[in-house]
C-alpha cells in the first residue's frame, strides 16, 4: 500500500527558528535610527531572562531532589547569561542623550519597571515584592506567571529546605514562612552557613552551592549597576517613564539581596 500522506515540509533554518515572526516583532514607533537598537536591546534581554527563568526552574527541581551537582550546571549557565546581559549595556551606551530624546516621548509611561519576566526572575530567586503584581492585568497570562512565582517557593527557600534536611537547625518560622512576603534574614540561617564555611571540606556540596548562589546575586547587582550608569549617561537625573525618580530609584535597588545570609556570614567568618 502506498503512503498517501503528504511528505512533511523539510525543516528549514528560518522555519525552525520562526525567523519571519521573530523579525517582524521589531516595530519602532518613529523613523529615528536609534529606536531599533532600543527595541532590540530590550527584546534580547527579555529572551535571556526567559532562558534564565528556565534554568533556575530546573535548578529548583534538582535542589529539591537533593541533586546538587546537576544544579551547579544550570547555575553556571545562568551566570554566563548574566555576563552577556551586563555586557549588552555597552551597546546601548552608544546611544547618546540626543538620540534617545528623539523618540523618548513616544514611550509614554512604558518602562522596564513593568517587565513581568524581570519580576518573575527576582521572585524565583527570593526577592519577593507583591506590589509589582499591580503592573499586570488580573486574569492575563503575565499576571498568572508572576502570581505563581510569588506564591511558589523561591530557589533560596528550596536551598534552606536542603540545609534543614542536612541536619542544620533552620527554624520552622523560616521553613514555613509566608512565601509571598519579602524574605527576612535569620540569625539561625546565618549560623548554618557559617558552619558550612568554617568546614568547607566537610560541607563541600553546600559550600559550592552557596558560592554559585552568590555568583548569581553578584551578577544581578552588576547588571543593575551597569543599568543605573547607562541610564544616568542617557537621561541624567530625569524622572523615569515608569514614574519613579529615575537614577535615585535604581540606586536603591542595589541594596536588594536574594541570599542575604550568604553575604552577611562573611563579616563573621
Ligand atoms: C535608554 C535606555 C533606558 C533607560 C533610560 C532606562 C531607564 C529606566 C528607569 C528610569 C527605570 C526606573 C523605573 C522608571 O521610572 O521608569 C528603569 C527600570 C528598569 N529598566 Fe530600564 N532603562 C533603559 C533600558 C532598559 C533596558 C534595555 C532594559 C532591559 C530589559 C531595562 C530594564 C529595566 C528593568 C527590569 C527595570 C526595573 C528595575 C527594578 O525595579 O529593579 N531598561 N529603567
Amino acid at each position: 500500500m502506498t503512503d498517501k500522506t503528504a511528505p512533511a515540509e523539510p525543516t528549514t533554518y528560518g522555519g525552525y527558528l520562526r525567523l519571519k515572526e521573530l523579525l517582524a516583532c521589531q516595530r519602532p514607533l518613529s523613523e529615528e535610527h536609534d529606536e531599533l537598537l532600543f527595541v532590540i536591546l530590550h527584546q534580547t534581554m527579555e529572551l535571556w531572562m526567559k532562558q534564565a527563568i528556565h534554568e533556575i526552574g530546573a535548578t529548583q527541581s534538582e535542589v529539591r531532589a537533593g541533586n546538587l551537582v546537576p544544579a551547579y550546571k544550570h547555575l553556571a549557565r545562568v551566570s554566563r547569561i548574566q555576563a552577556v546581559m551586563t555586557q549588552a549595556w555597552d551597546i546601548l551606551a552608544t546611544m547618546t542623550p540626543a538620540d534617545y530624546l528623539n523618540f523618548r516621548e513616544l514611550l509614554g509611561t512604558s518602562s522596564g519597571f513593568q517587565s513581568y519576566q524581570f519580576r518573575a526572575l527576582e521572585f524565583q530567586l527570593g526577592i519577593k515584592d507583591a506590589s509589582f503584581l499591580k503592573f499586570q492585568s488580573p486574569g492575563s497570562d503575565e499576571y498568572r506567571m508572576l502570581d505563581d512565582a510569588l506564591r511558589g517557593p523561591s530557589l533560596y527557600d528550596d536551598v534552606l529546605a536542603q540545609l534543614a534536611k542536612g541536619g542544620f537547625a533552620i527554624p520552622a518560622a523560616v521553613l514555613e514562612r509566608d512565601r509571598t512576603a519579602a524574605y527576612e534574614p535569620s540569625e539561625a540561617v546565618e549560623k548554618a552557613w557559617l558552619t558550612v564555611y568554617r568546614d568547607t571540606q566537610k560541607y563541600w556540596a553546600l559550600y559550592q552551592l552557596a558560592e554559585k548562589l552568590l555568583d548569581l546575586d553578584d551578577a544581578l547587582l552588576t547588571w543593575r549597576h551597569k543599568h543605573v550608569l547607562t541610564v544616568e549617561r542617557i537621561i541624567g537625573r530625569k524622572r523615569g517613564t515608569g514614574g519613579t525618580e529615575g537614577v535615585g530609584y535604581l540606586q536603591q535597588t542595589l541594596a536588594r539581596r536574594a541570599f542575604p545570609e550568604i553575604w552577611s556570614l562573611r563579616t563573621k567568618l
